[in-house]
């Protein structure tokens, strides 16, 4: 399975991508990093795993759809199956999200559908919930509401900061998402309307 990782930001989760690929033997290869930040650290990491990068600049494009048909483009000259996103700053439309609809996945750091958009690990906080989490999800138009293929529990703690259960809730990401990847690779992923289906076993 050729997978193209989006990004703009750390990349923590794109590098535990590629080394669970590598390291648990999961049929797959993390073929291309696409990114709309120049300086971001997603862009080292990906330059130390040899990993190719398809870097952007959005302010140069007139339109999110010019950028985005570029990408397809690439995507497709590339042969890429399956769309990572993980941290990756930016709504996708439908130039990106129809040739792709169900392999295109997106992880968020919550229980969705609780604290969709930014900061999730702080409004998870500030909400004073007792559990969060993490999903991982087919993307559809909108912002972190499509159809959920995975999800993991974190226990939240009375003395936690947004730092410390952070920590917690990356650590579990850094499982989730490879073992899903895993499942879509494997062929026990099937997506029907909006339910998800796995094949365990
Ligand atoms: C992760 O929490 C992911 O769920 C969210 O953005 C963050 C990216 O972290 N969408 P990193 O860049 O992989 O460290």
């Amino acid at each position: 399975l050729k997978i193209a990782v989006f990004a703009s930001g750390s990349g923590s989760n794109f590098q535990a991508l590629v080394e669970a690929i590598w390291g648990q033997g999961i049929p797959a290869t993390v073929s291309l990093l696409v990114c709309d930040k120049p300086g971001a650290r997603v862009v080292q990491r990906a330059e130390s795993l040899g990993v190719p990068t398809h870097l952007f600049n959005p302010k140069s494009y007139e339109t999110r759809e010019a950028y985005e048909a570029e990408i397809v483009d690439r995507l497709r000259a590339e042969g890429v199956e399956l769309i990572v996103l993980a941290g990756y700053m930016r709504l996708v439309t439908a130039t990106l999200v129809e040739p792709f609809y169900g392999r295109m996945i997106n992880i968020h750091p919550a229980l969705l559908p609780s604290f969709p958009g930014v900061r999730s690990v702080r409004q998870a906080l500030e909400y004073g919930v007792k559990l969060t989490g993490v999903t991982v999800h087919f993307v559809d138009g909108g912002m972190d509401t499509g159809p959920i293929i995975a999800q993991k529990s974190v226990e939240v703690r009375e003395e936690d900061t947004e730092d410390s259960l952070g920590e917690r809730v990356h650590a579990i990401e850094h499982e989730l998402l490879p073992q899903t990847v895993r499942w879509i690779a494997e062929d026990r992923v099937t997506l029907n309307d909006r339910k998800v289906s796995i094949r365990l076993g």
